[in-house]
């Protein structure tokens, strides 16, 4: 008899590696919905929005979380450096290391299949330099195997982003509210008055023109993500964008509900998993000193 790990068994229980059966879009090649089993590329991303198709990407920080997103057919999932915040138990994503980066990041590529995956170059990991952006973002690729990485900065990461791009590593840019600079920006709106719309509009640009193949646009008003989503030829990944953008990404755990406390305004939560998990620990340390697990269902002899 085959004996499967705990998460090669879960993941044997998916009648189906798309995801979605038949293609909920009715479009086979959908980035969401198609009936391809095999691993997403950039070049699917770009054809999807020559499509004008909209899909969503997820954060994963392990491999059997990544696992259940990939069965559910997210067809990109960024190792956000929200890990800091999400897994890690920092307060801010600063902290984090490239080592970490790279320990979450081949999890969540060795729990999937179909997606890509992208990963996160933490604070301080590439803003020195494109050759130490290089380094860091080959370490990503070669030992964690990821498909893309993701850096912060428009005009600021252009030459990052160039010599990444034609070392022949994809880049997923991020603008807007970047987290990693909250101690020079705050977590505030990005892009309101015309001064920070004419910068905003000058960063996506500048990333596309610097070979980035996808731009994360965070925490900037609708109108103006809209715009951008126009001008540019790339996609849009939107969170706290507005619904023009391309995609839209959330942190997993603010969306499945495990985040604690009070949601910014722009997350929608479609689970409660900190009340479902919460239940589940009480109702088994309940069992424990009740007596009542294990019982004779649950023991060898
Ligand atoms: O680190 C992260 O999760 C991110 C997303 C919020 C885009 O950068």
């Amino acid at each position: 008899m085959t004996q499967h790990t705990p998460l090669q068994a879960a993941q044997t229980q998916s009648t189906d590696s798309s995801g979605t059966g038949s293609g909920a879009s009715g479009n086979p090649k959908a980035l969401y919905g198609g009936t391809s089993s095999r691993r997403i590329t950039v070049r699917d991303i770009s054809l999807a929005k020559e499509r004008g198709e909209k899909w969503p990407m997820l954060t994963a920080y392990d491999a059997m979380t990544a696992s259940v997103f990939d069965e559910s057919g997210i067809p990109v999932m960024l190792v956000g450096d929200s890990a800091g915040n999400c897994h890690l138990g920092y307060d801010t994503t600063v902290p984090v290391t490239l080592d970490q980066m790279i320990m979450l990041s081949a999890a969540v590529v060795r729990g999937t299949s179909r997606a890509m995956i992208v990963g996160d170059l933490p604070f301080g990991s590439y803003q020195e330099s494109p050759t130490q952006a290089l380094r860091s973002a080959m370490r990503l690729v070669k030992e964690a195997g990821v498909g893309a990485v993701k850096l912060e900065g428009g005009e600021r990461s252009h030459s990052q982003i160039k010599l990444l791009t034609e070392a022949g590593i994809p880049v997923m840019a991020h603008i807007g509210l970047t987290p990693q600079s909250v101690n020079t920006q705050g977590y505030r709106v990005q892009g309101r008055g015309e001064e920070a719309a004419q910068q905003l509009l000058r960063d996506a640009k500048a990333v596309q023109d610097a070979g980035a193949f996808a731009v994360v646009l965070e925490l900037v008003p609708a109108e103006l993500a809209a715009e951008v989503t126009r001008i540019l030829h790339i996609p849009t990944v939107g969170i706290g964008a507005g619904p023009e953008t391309d995609a839209q990404v959330l942190v997993w755990t603010d969306a499945l509900g495990l985040t604690g406390g009070k949601m910014p305004r722009f997350v929608k939560t479609y689970a409660n998993l900190r009340s479902v998990m919460s239940d589940a620990a009480k109702a088994f340390a309940e069992d424990v000193v009740g007596g009542t697990f294990p019982l004779e269902e649950h023991s060898v002899h």
